[in-house]
């Protein structure tokens, strides 16, 4: 069985959230590409921290005027924070996309998108399926290469000093015709681990990748799925790559006919379970399905495998967070529907082919990381955001550190203006315990319409070790991933 946690005193939320509206201008433009050093801290910066952040969102929710549909849909801009010596810059620079050049010199919206529409009504529309990279999910450097992702197609490769775009990576021949290279990679044992699905509405193709630390493949092996498979996230532990299919109908006419968008083309079932995709990293890449109740979820914590069973956790939600109407612009419509996340953990036993699962937070949460050494291997610490209450509206204000063993958690809150992103894992130099290094988090602050980051000790992180201050605000993000090295 799942254990269960001491979590009565942090389940009870009564404290009073904010107002949503203070978290809107977050999601404004910000169109500027800058390089500076940080002059504005407060605390001091570990003379240890040394090395680069790179942080990837949509920057860009407008094309000269023409407001996109959907924030999935904002050109991708990738920041590098890079820790010398006590000292940190700054850099951001947009991915000069295909779709981002093209538009920039059009001066309008030429590609559809996940909530987009081109303007000019259906026939504008019509049989265009050549949608957007916007190379805007994640960034992550690997083999010597700086990627910048998106789950529909090939990563861009940037240059890691500058962020200068080089250009689409097929990553040597491997990802052959345009094929997908997810943004949710797991790296385990110094092997990165990604995955594309390719296909129509009903059924599609998972295949999953493997590369050594050069980026050189070490596997590659495809699988059939049925079915909408909306795939964001995955898990890996010693033998298995682990996916979670949440049920879907789907009709891809509409699409296709250039009267609805794609998130507009797929709902949420709520009476069919949610599969877990369990395959083999090994012999055959063996695949087995299993099901549970229906959720949805995008983000999942870790994975591990433990006296023959797979445990998992994910963030949990009744139904897929859909933006209300489609026409609204992402400042007014998008957190109004959002369905707000919760922690579950589950116990896969494949022999038996069940699944048992179990809530361990009440409380609304996301982004949910791990020390990255202890990927695919049971783990005592799990950092995520969270919400201050139990109210489910606006971005979420504050940073947990859950500790499973003991049920204990903490906060760092950034209420009632202040809303962090992803909490990214930064290990001490030659320190081989899981929760001794930093969480760092880029922070909107709405009451100064600016941004700083937030950098935590991961064994208190009610402590500020320091808080640096941008010349101005960034967009919520998305995704990003820490490396020793020192680009500047
Ligand atoms: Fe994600």
């Amino acid at each position: 069985m799942v254990k269960t946690l001491n979590l009565n005193a942090e389940n009870n939320l009564t404290e009073k959230s904010f107002p949503v509206k203070d978290g809107a201008r977050g999601f404004e433009s910000q169109p500027n590409e800058y390089s500076y050093w940080i002059d504005e801290i407060e605390g001091v910066i570990p003379r240890n921290l040394q090395g680069t952040l790179f942080r990837n969102g949509a920057g860009l929710f407008e094309v000269n005027g023409q407001k996109i549909g959907h924030p999935f849909d904002g050109d991708g801009m990738v920041c590098a924070i890079t820790f010398n010596q006590g000292r940190a810059h700054f850099r951001n620079r947009y991915v000069r996309t295909e779709g981002y050049v093209r538009e920039q010199e059009a001066g309008k919206i030429l590609y559809r998108g996940f909530g987009t529409q081109k303007p000019g009504g259906w026939i504008a529309n019509l049989f265009d399926t050549n949608f957007k990279n916007t190379a805007n999910t994640n960034v992550i450097y690997w083999g010597g290469k700086l990627w910048a992702m998106w789950e529909g197609g090939q990563p861009y490769q940037l240059i890691p000093g500058t962020l200068e775009t080089i250009g689409q990576d097929d990553l040597d021949g491997l990802l052959k015709s345009n094929h997908p290279f997810s943004a949710h990679p797991r790296i385990k044992d110094n092997t990165f681990i990604n995955f594309g699905v390719q296909g129509g509405v009903t059924s599609q193709t998972l295949t999953i990748f493997e590369l050594d630390a050069r980026g050189n493949k070490l596997k590659e092996h495809s699988h059939p799925l049925t079915g909408f498979a909306f795939l964001h996230d995955m898990l890996v532990t010693d033998n298995y790559c682990i996916f979670i299919q949440p049920p879907f109908q789907a009709n891809g006419l509409p699409l296709l006919l250039g009267f609805k968008t794609i998130e507009q083309c797929f709902d949420f079932d709520s009476q069919q379970p949610t599969k877990i995709i369990v395959i083999s990293r090994h012999r055959n890449y063996d695949m087995e399905i299993l099901e549970t109740e229906s959720f949805f979820g995008f983000h999942h914590g870790n994975a591990w495998e433990k006296e023959g069973k797979i445990y998992l956790e994910s963030i949990c939600s009744h139904s897929f967070p859909k933006k209300s109407q489609a026409e609204l612009d992402c400042t007014q419509a998008y957190f109004d529907d959002l369905c707000q996340g919760r922690l579950w953990e589950f116990e896969l036993n494949l022999a038996e082919k069940t699944v048992t699962r179990q809530k361990i937070l009440a409380r609304g949460c996301e982004f949910p990381s791990v020390h990255p050494g202890w990927t695919g291997k049971e783990h005592r610490y799990l950092y995520m955001m969270v919400f201050n209450s139990s109210i489910k509206r606006g971005p979420l204000p504050a940073v947990m550190k859950l500790d499973k063993q003991s049920g204990e958690t903490q906060r760092w809150s950034a209420a009632p203006t202040g809303f962090p992103g992803e909490p990214i894992f930064v290990p001490r130099p030659h320190s081989d315990e899981e929760d001794d290094g930093w969480i760092i988090s880029m922070v909107y602050d709405a009451a100064l319409h600016k941004s700083y980051l937030i950098i935590l000790d991961a064994k208190d992180i009610t402590k500020e070790i320091a808080k640096l201050y941008l010349k101005h605000h960034l967009p919520y993000g998305l995704h990003g991933n820490w490396t020793a090295k020192v680009f500047i």
